[in-house]
């Protein structure tokens, strides 16, 4: 059975993309079936691994209003093991179509359902919003992982969003879980970086990453080639630093062993 990870915070520009798009495709190369779920209308998501948004006909939108099949419309990435579940515009329209349905919360996780099974991960990518996709998201969700930008005012807002996870765990998912807090576009230099390091952990604590995301130019200019960071460049700090999310993500839920004893028996009958 899949495990279904929500990348949310409501504010806009903090990694939230990013990260869903680079964590996907880093469980992807480390040989775990992923799919990435473009759950925010603006598509971000789907054309950073490389869709044309015009072209997109079908998307989460149609499986969650019209229950389209998500196997009808999700497409293949370049990257081996990675697919897609794209967005399009339409997908604002989906809030104001839910409203008056008796499940409203509950529609995305009933789509997702039907594709669970197939994968190993399904990473969300949420819109800058706590509205009813974003509540659909975490209620679809079996664990969130919270971006947070190091920079002024890092933590404002934040509030709001423990809030409604908190919420979202008493009454509509109550088996949903804090993934981690992700420290993203870090830089050593600033002393700013390392005061919001600090404050974060001293008030999160453990349920901090261990991985910090740098700053990192190649991964804000790999969306523009329509490609994930190892794709553009696998070498790059932000490569490395995603692929080490990727293997931390899978220590806490204890997937590493498994492919590796599995290597290392080949290597032996080699
Ligand atoms: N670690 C990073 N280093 C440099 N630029 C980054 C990094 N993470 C994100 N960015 C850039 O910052 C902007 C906002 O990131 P994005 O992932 O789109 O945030 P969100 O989805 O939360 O709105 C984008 O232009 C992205 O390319
Ligand atoms: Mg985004």
């Amino acid at each position: 059975m899949g495990k279904i990870i929500a990348i949310a915070n409501q504010k806009g520009g903090v990694g939230k993309t990013t990260t869903a798009i680079n964590l996907a495709a880093a469980l992807a190369v480390l040989e775990h079936k992923t799919l990435l779920v473009d759950a925010d209308p603006q598509a971000n998501a789907t054309s950073g691994v490389g869709f044309d948004l015009k072209k997109i006909k079908a998307g989460l939108y149609e499986c969650i209003i019209d229950s389209v099949l998500p196997k009808d419309v999700i497409l293949a990435t370049e990257t081996p093991n990675l697919d897609l579940l794209p967005a399009h515009i339409d997908l604002v329209g989906a809030e104001i179509e839910m409203i008056n349905l008796p499940n409203r919360e509950k529609m995305m996780k009933a789509a997702l359902a039907k594709i669970k099974d197939d994968y190993e991960f399904l990473i969300l990518d949420c819109s800058p919003s706590l509205g009813l996709i974003t509540l659909n998201a975490l209620t679809a969700a079996d664990s969130v992982i919270i971006p947070i930008q190091c920079e002024y005012f890092a933590l404002e807002g934040l509030g709001k969003l423990l809030q409604t996870v908190k919420f979202v765990e008493e009454r509509l998912n109550p088996d949903l879980e804090m993934e981690g807090i992700l420290l993203t576009m870090y830089d050593g230099r600033l002393n700013l970086c390392n005061q919001v390091v600090e404050e974060v952990k001293t008030y999160f604590q453990q349920i901090v990453f261990d991985t910090m995301i740098h700053r990192n130019i190649k991964l804000s200019e790999a969306p523009s080639f329509g490609k994930t960071i190892i794709m553009h460049d696998a070498a790059s700090r932000g490569s490395l630093n995603y692929l080490h999310l990727a293997r931390e993500v899978l220590q806490k839920n204890k997937m590493t062993r498994l492919k590796q004893t599995e290597k290392v028996i080949n290597l032996d009958e080699n």
